[in-house]
């Protein structure tokens, strides 16, 4: 049947060129303006060290790409009556797979490395200010 098979070959074309085009290296400059536009860091904290941390890679949804993208689609899908959780579902229409993949790179670059107390001048003179004061100095009411 030559003509199922060049309708097949057709179609499988059509599938990998499709794939092709849609294949998009993650930015992850465009993605840190993701990351702020669509409100990511209100939740997660400027840097990913928020209520939910990203940073430090330690998120298993950040396993790859395509895991990312699913939890993004699917949560209004998975608890659509009583959910359970505050993440807002991100369907295509208000964030494309590309700028998807630009948020997955841009989260991959968070590192959560605080400074040490001493590398930070007004802390320190806090704590210098407060022992001076001393426990022998502190307010008895
Ligand atoms: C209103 C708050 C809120 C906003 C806005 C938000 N998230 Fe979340 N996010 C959460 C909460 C809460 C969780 C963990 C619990 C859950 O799954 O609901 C979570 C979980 C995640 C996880 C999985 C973390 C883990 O523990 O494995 C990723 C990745 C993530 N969010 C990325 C994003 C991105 C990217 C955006 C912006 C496009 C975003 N979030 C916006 C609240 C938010």
């Amino acid at each position: 049947m030559p003509i199922i098979f060049c309708r097949r070959s057709f179609i499988s074309l059509a599938l990998l060129l499709g794939f092709s085009t849609q294949a998009h290296a993650g930015d992850p400059a465009e993605g840190a303006t993701v990351y702020y536009e669509h409100g990511c860091y209100s939740c997660h904290g400027y840097n990913g060290t928020g209520r939910t941390p990203l940073a430090n890679n330690v998120s298993g949804i950040m396993v790859d790409e395509g895991v990312f993208i699913r939890f993004l689609r699917q949560r209004a899908d998975r608890n659509p009556i009583l959910p359970n959780n505050s993440m807002p579902n991100f369907g295509v229409e208000a964030l494309s797979d590309e700028q998807a993949k630009d948020v997955y790179a841009y989260i991959k670059t968070l590192v959560d490395d605080p400074p040490e107390i001493e590398e930070i001048p007004t802390f320190v003179k806090i704590l210098d200010a407060a022992k001076a004061n001393g426990p022998d100095n502190a307010r008895s009411n």
